[in-house]
């Protein structure tokens, strides 16, 4: 079968209610936790991506039984210590920096030498920003040209705790030195810039021993040994940032209208909906719930003729680092000059996303101004490409978001796309191109 989409035609009206796979960062969160507490966990609505496929596997080597029927798993945790550790082992976290910097935060116990390792993506990523203040702890890495995989941890049973000043906003390291915290005798202090708070809603849920003090830019989390982790089910709600192409398609489509069930609205997750406000694109949460300490609703969204261009104030860039690709889709439509500065983390992601934003605006012929941590993008209300405007997306190191990116510009802007790699969807959102489909097929079946 083909790995190439191509797409010649916009999508037309439609009015839809969609559900989108449970939460990626909650999924691999609630796979960690559950490997490390007492007894049985289950879940529900799993993602059932590669990247969370990833992370069973890992918990697996390390001797915790899991069962995975349809997107109900089952993990029989044997406690805080129940890491079964073998001589040689080698665990591989494929595509995913969430994996790949989390669990070494639980591994710095380890009393033999583990190899961690990732597919060429991941490879090219920097994990020194993780091995630098598990180093703090005692912990000890070789890492390939000191700051890629494979590495190696060399775990202690002496962890000091420590004090760490998180500075780049990644949730990824701040959750991965909490981990290792969870390990250590006395009490570790993390300053950590503001970044998506799941690994502390969930010790909370667990009354584990945390205190988080938010304040204006920075979080003050304090964390101490932990003894025990009771057995946590968990339903896991929908994931905003698989939710984004959809909000985004909607907008830029005309007369249509689309609901997106059960979405995990946590704060610091929502910094698309912020924006796509700001920029006049109509968005409400219907049904709001509080679930095991995480927000969740129904998300509404109309689409929009005036989209306003927007000067992105930074303190937005957290609370929506994984949507700004599709987001600039947006900005390509406004009214006038958007621009959106201090993103150099977007540089550090599944691929360098500066650069691809900048080659899917120019193939759209919107112009643009890239730095290495800012972009300006020159709108135009009447985007359309010709009909016969041949696009190919290509070589992108198989990043996810670059495909689906991609692909919603094909359905709203026009021209003759072929989008390369369509496998790259699994790591976080295998169904995709299902739910394109029975956007269209609907269409067939009822015109409004
Ligand atoms: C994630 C954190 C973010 C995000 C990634 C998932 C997480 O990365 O981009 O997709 O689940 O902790 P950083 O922490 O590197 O910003």
């Amino acid at each position: 079968m083909s790995n190439i989409v191509k797409i010649n035609n916009k999508i037309k009206n439609f009015k839809k209610i969609i559900t989108v796979p449970g939460d990626k960062s909650l999924s691999i969160r609630w796979v960690l936790f559950a490997s490390l507490a007492n007894g049985k966990s289950k879940s529900k609505n799993l993602l059932l991506s590669e990247d969370v496929l990833a992370a069973i596997d890992a918990v697996k080597k390390l001797g915790i039984k899991v069962i995975l029927k349809k997107n109900e798993c089952t993990i029989f945790g044997k406690g805080i210590d129940g890491y079964k550790y073998e001589k040689n082992l080698t665990i591989n976290a494929q595509n995913s920096g969430t994996l790949g910097r989390l669990i070494l935060g639980l591994l710095v116990n380890t009393p033999y030498p583990i190899n961690l390792i990732g597919d060429k993506s991941l490879s090219k990523r920097d994990f020194k920003r993780i091995s630098d203040p598990l180093a703090k702890f005692g912990v000890k890495f070789k890492l390939r040209n000191n700051k890629y995989l494979p590495l190696k941890i060399y775990g202690t049973s002496n962890l000091k705790p420590i004090k760490f000043y998180e500075n780049k906003g990644s949730a990824q390291c701040k959750s991965s030195t909490i981990f290792a915290a969870m390990r250590t005798n006395g009490t570790t202090k993390i300053i950590a810039k503001k970044s998506r708070d799941h690994t502390e809603l969930f010790c909370k849920y667990l009354k584990l021993p945390i205190t988080v003090k938010k304040n204006k830019n920075y979080d003050e989390i304090k964390i101490k040994k932990v003894k025990k982790i009771n057995s946590l089910n968990y339903n896991i709600p929908s994931d905003i940032s698989s939710s984004a192409f959809f909000i985004v398609l909607t907008a830029l489509s005309k007369n249509s209208e689309l609901i997106i069930k059960n979405v995990n609205i946590n704060p610091s997750r929502i910094g698309i909906i912020t924006i796509l406000k700001k920029m006049g694109v109509k968005i409400f949460f219907k049904n709001k719930k509080t679930y095991k300490g995480e927000k969740k609703a129904d998300i509404k969204v109309l689409s929009v003729t005036n989209i306003r261009a927007i000067n992105c104030p930074p303190k937005l860039n957290s609370g929506a680092i994984d949507e700004f690709l599709v987001i600039f889709l947006v900005a390509a439509k406004a009214k006038g000059i958007s621009y959106f500065r201090n993103l150099s983390e977007l540089n550090q992601k599944e691929s360098p996303r500066l650069k691809w934003a900048e080659k899917i605006l120019s193939s759209l012929g919107v112009k643009t101004v890239t730095t290495k941590d800012s972009i300006k993008i020159y709108g135009n209300p009447n985007l359309n490409l010709d009909l016969d405007k041949k696009i190919v997306i290509k070589n992108y190191l198989k990043d996810h978001r670059v495909f689906m990116t991609s692909l919603i510009a094909a359905l709203t802007f026009g021209g003759v796309w072929s989008i390369h790699d369509k496998d790259s969807i699994n790591t976080s959102f295998p169904n995709f191109l299902k739910i394109v489909d029975d956007l269209k097929k609907w269409l067939k079946e009822k015109i409004f």
